[in-house]
């Protein structure tokens, strides 16, 4: 398993870090076996496969069951959990204990927290020392939409900008062991990245971020409903399961599945002996 000491070694030596994010057992056994450095439980899991229309309806006991699945498919691999909406801002105590809740249940070898207070960079400082890394996520965050007015692009101004590079200094200052920078200005991202020893993970923030992560379900077009523009597309994914589907279910209809093929067999003289 790559761990966070890996991580500083491939910033220092210039080597990507890849993470996608995996919500239960099949996706999580497909992105070990595809060799991905890093798995996140992400809250996104609310979006992508429950069905709701932002992360905030996500709970932590949401978070430790697909994360259970998660670790059950994936054990040699870096596993990172989001801490959910409103989980960690009701108090540093709730929080603590939300967080211990999430580890002890799911074995996550760090948890994942949104946006930068002094309370989160307290609850950082607090989580590392108790045993917990913390992997920090700045720029776009989700868990925030309604507080930035959307899902849309953070640190385009000067002043929105700075607070992004403040925010990242002090978040390392903390103890984070990384940083999530979703959907800032490629050049602002790189600025960042330069300015930190720990390393950066980008979604919809340039090439020059210290790793990539991206929604398992987006990048393998796999029934997510709107592709975000910095997504690319490696497989199409639903397209295959659909065709499988069509063609099972004609099949049926026209009697050609199942065969004799794919039956049990009994013997015909105790078929003989039940017809007597
Ligand atoms: O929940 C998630 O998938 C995330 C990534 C997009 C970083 O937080
Ligand atoms: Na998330």
């Amino acid at each position: 398993m790559k761990t966070i000491n890996d991580w500083k070694k491939m910033k220092q030596a210039n080597e990507k870090i890849s993470m996608v994010t995996a919500y239960d057992y099949p996706s999580a056994k497909l992105a070990e076996q595809a060799g991905i450095d890093t798995i996140l439980v992400g809250d996104s899991l609310g979006m992508v496969v429950l069905g709701y229309d932002s992360t905030i309806e996500v709970t932590v006991e949401d978070m430790i069951h697909h994360a259970k699945a998660v670790r059950r498919g994936a054990k040699d691999t870096f596993m990172v959990v989001d801490m959910p909406f409103m989980s960690y801002h009701l108090s540093i105590e709730q929080a603590m204990i939300n967080a211990q809740k999430i580890v002890q249940k799911t074995r996550a070898e760090a948890l994942k927290l949104e946006g930068v207070t002094d309370d989160t960079l307290h609850l950082i400082e607090k989580l590392t020392a108790a045993g917990v890394p913390v992997v920090a996520h700045i720029g776009l965050t989700p868990q925030l939409v309604n507080v930035l007015g959307g899902f849309r692009v953070q640190g385009r101004d000067k002043e929105t900008a700075l607070k992004l590079i403040k925010d990242a200094k002090a978040l390392e200052k903390s103890g984070a062991i990384a940083i999530v920078l979703e959907c800032v200005p490629d050049l602002l991202a790189k600025h960042i990245t330069e300015s930190i020893s720990i390393p950066t993970i980008g979604i919809g923030a340039g090439v020059d971020c210290n790793g990539q992560v991206l929604v398992y379900h987006d990048l393998l077009k796999y029934g997510s409903d709107l592709q975000p523009s910095f997504v690319k597309t490696y497989s199409n994914t639903e397209e295959e399961i659909v065709r499988g589907l069509k063609k099972y279910h004609e099949e049926v209809k026209e009697a050609s599945f199942p065969t004799s093929d794919h039956s049990f067999k009994i013997k015909e003289e105790i078929m003989d002996s039940i017809r007597l």
